[in-house]
């Protein structure tokens, strides 16, 4: 059958897929083929988080984002980054979050983000067409912008955010440039959801150069829960994503995998209901034309991050299914 990106590209979409650096995943040459044939997008898993690129002061290791992104380059994958900051403590490197700041904090900090964002957006220039500049600013449970390390020697979270993202503008002038979180449908986010849209209000009348929201979807049994509540679970999601796309920002769909979660045990059954989990959210946030790229957070039941979680374990004995290919890299429902 045709491939994913001729699928999508009929629809204005790109395809892409986050590229592990291990043995299953970059090391092996058959999936590096499956996610030539089916993507035109690439984005480092891990490669280029601030943990592997600068890991320690000073020192910018750049190598194996260099090795995925060539690849991507020769197989003719467009690239994208992720991410300039992840805005929580134990997602820095250890040597941030130990750093003496000195007698003026401030500027120690602005130092280090102006070195880490110039460093590495410079280092890629023009070959990244997008950034997520900033991921998961938000504290979910309680809808308050995260404190991080950086933030709180910058004057709080929000000028924080807004130095980040101009510093991302003037050094990768023609890169899109992306907010990055996980706020779902589900009702539990209320108040995750709430945050997001104050937060990027103020940050267009600030005019902080943010160019799209990236919906993370590591998508949950969000329409199941509702349905069984005889609710409609996604309302509250349209409105939100109305609301995103009212004050001019594109979408991007940056982590797509299904959860399996809460289904039956045997591997057909659980397959079914992974592909209409997915059809339920696809339906609802393809359905906006701001969406650009739908980008699979690993392509591949084993490569994913969600492979040994232990809900999955406990209720059936089996690994997570969670992705569009089995561990075989034969297609799933899903795929389709
Ligand atoms: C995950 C990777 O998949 C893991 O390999 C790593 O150990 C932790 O980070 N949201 C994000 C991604 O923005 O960076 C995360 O990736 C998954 C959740």
């Amino acid at each position: 059958g045709p491939t994913l990106k001729e699928v999508a590209g009929k629809k204005g979409l790109r395809v892409g897929n986050a590229m592990g650096n291990g043995r299953t995943t970059f090391g092996d040459p058959a999936y590096r083929a499956l996610t030539a044939r089916e993507c035109n997008v690439i984005v480092c898993e891990n490669a280029t988080k601030w943990q592997s690129l600068h890991p320690q002061p000073g020192v910018f290791d750049f190598k194996q984002a260099d090795a995925i992104f060539a690849w991507a380059r020769k197989e003719g994958l467009k690239r994208r980054g992720h991410t300039l900051v992840w805005q929580e403590d134990r997602w820095f490197p250890r040597w941030v979050v130990e750093h003496d700041f000195g007698a003026q904090p401030g500027r120690e900090a602005e130092r280090l983000l102006t070195e880490h964002i110039t460093t590495v957006t410079r280092h890629f220039g023009d070959d990244i067409y997008s950034w997520d500049v900033m991921s998961e600013a938000v504290d979910s449970p309680t809808g308050e912008l995260r404190e991080s390390v950086l933030t709180r020697r910058l004057g709080g979270a929000l000028a924080q955010i807004d130095m980040s993202f101009r510093l991302a503008r003037a050094n990768a002038p023609h890169a899109q440039l992306v907010y990055n979180d996980y706020m779902g449908p589900e009702r539990g986010a209320v108040k995750h959801r709430a945050s997001v849209l104050k937060l990027l209000e103020t940050l267009k009348a600030k005019g902080t150069p943010v160019d799209a929201l990236g919906l993370q979807s590591h998508v949950g049994p969000w329409s199941d829960l509702e349905a069984k509540a005889g609710r409609s679970p996604f309302l509250e999601w349209r409105k939100f994503l109305d609301e995103v796309t009212a004050m001019g920002y594109q979408l991007i769909i940056s982590e797509f995998d299904i959860s399996d979660r809460a289904l039956p045990g045997d591997v057909a059954a659980r397959d079914a209901g992974v592909a209409a989990r997915a059809k339920d959210y696809l339906d609802v946030t393809l359905s906006y034309r701001q969406v650009t790229d739908f980008i699979m957070w690993g392509m591949a039941d084993h490569v994913s991050f969600l492979r040994n979680q232990k809900t999955t374990m406990r209720e059936h004995g089996m690994p997570t299914r969670t992705a569009p290919f089995d561990d075989d890299l034969r297609p799933k429902p899903l795929r389709d």
